[in-house]
């Protein structure tokens, strides 16, 4: 049965499994919360879910509890950082804090991180970054499995690729736009199995290189003991968009490429290329605020279509989620709890 749970209760359940597996209690805090915020941002591919994942990555080896960053360049506008294969929840924040440090210092950053463990929701970043004034650009590449298939291609070759942009508005609630280059994030396709569901059509293909509706192809080894592929959004330009991302998320941060059979390994790596502007130091300032806003009321002012919710801005449907799920709980299906428990029981929780 699926259950409903208080997300400051869900966050010290996690807590303390991550704990278990290894984690300080500040890191598994760190941890915990920021899965946590991806459920209550209705993002649960990105939330607790994982946790059962990361415990089975630390098992592994491959993740590496009580990790911090490296800065491993640092040339004024240009920040290389190495994740070390810590929680990228952890070095992560501690990459993009240096970027947004060095940014507000010199107007912009270029920082390129490699070898995170699973940075989670990329959002998260554009967040830190819009709090302080910033406009903040990622491309991300995933090193797991390859889940995603090149436009006109029949198999998996790439992972989900996230993308991701955030501009502060003033006076109103930045714009944050983040989204898997995927037409939709594994971890929807991981949810939507363990809740019995099909998906719309479009979204995948089957270990034939078919059209399918059948989540599990990406979940569950098929029969052949391959794997389905999820396509790209925007055909081939969202294609496209997913190769950027592993030219600048994987070859240029130095994190690496995907270029080898599927394996099982647990653990998920990211690379991720973030790029920081300070506005105020560009010089446009006063006529980027202006101009800005404009557009945004201009977009506000269209009318909403049929049956449609109106317009909205990409950041709303988030914020709507967090004031929801924050009163009403975070609602945990029954495969989901049942992995978190598992997963608690492997490590001693
Ligand atoms: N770390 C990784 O390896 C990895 C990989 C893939 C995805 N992700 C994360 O997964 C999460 C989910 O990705 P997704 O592709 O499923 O997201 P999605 O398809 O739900 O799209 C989300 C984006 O679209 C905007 N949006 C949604 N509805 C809108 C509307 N009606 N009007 C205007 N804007 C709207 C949202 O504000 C958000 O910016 C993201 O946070 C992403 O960073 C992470």
């Amino acid at each position: 049965m699926a259950v409903t749970i208080a997300p400051q209760d869900l966050e010290s359940k996690v807590a303390s499994i991550l704990q278990a597996a290894g984690s300080s209690p500040a890191e598994a805090r760190t941890v915990a919360s920021n899965l946590v915020l991806a459920n209550l941002s209705g993002h649960d591919s990105h939330g607790v879910g994982m946790a059962p994942r990361y415990v089975d990555a630390v098992l592994e080896g491959g993740l590496k509890p009580n990790t911090a960053m490296s800065v491993t360049l640092d040339a004024g506008a240009l920040v290389s950082v190495d994740g070390n294969q810590g929680y990228g929840q952890i070095v992560g924040e501690q990459a993009v804090q240096f970027g947004i440090r060095r940014a507000k210092e010199i107007g912009s950053c270029i920082l390129a991180l490699s070898r995170a463990h699973h940075l989670g929701r990329i959002g998260h970043f554009a967040e830190m970054a819009v709090a302080q004034g910033l406009v903040s650009l990622h491309f991300v590449n995933v090193l797991s499995r390859p889940v995603v298939a090149p436009w006109n291609g029949g198999d998996g070759r790439f992972g989900t690729n996230p993308c991701c942009i955030g501009v502060p508005l003033p006076g109103q609630p930045p714009f944050v736009l983040d989204f898997a280059t995927s037409r939709v994030a594994q971890g929807k396709m991981r949810v939507a199995h363990n809740e019995g569901r099909r998906v719309d059509p479009g979204y995948l293909i089957d270990e034939e290189g078919r059209p399918t509706t059948d989540p599990g192809v990406v979940v569950v080894p098929q029969p052949k003991g391959g794997f389905g592929a999820l396509m790209t959004f925007g055909e081939h330009k969202g294609y496209g968009l997913a190769v950027a991302c592993e030219l600048l998320g994987g070859a240029l941060t130095g994190g690496g490429t995907y270029h080898r059979p599927p394996d099982n390994a647990r653990t998920v790596y990211n690379g991720m290329l973030t790029i920081l502007i300070d506005p105020a130091k560009l010089g446009t300032a006063g006529s980027f605020a202006q101009e800005a806003m404009a557009f945004v009321d201009w977009l506000r002012q269209s009318p909403p279509a049929p049956d449609s919710d109106g317009v909205q801005l990409a950041g709303e449907p988030e914020r709507q989620a967090r004031e929801r799920r924050a009163r009403d709980g975070i609602v945990i299906d029954a495969t989901t709890w049942a992995e978190i428990e598992a997963a608690g029981k492997k490590v001693g929780a």
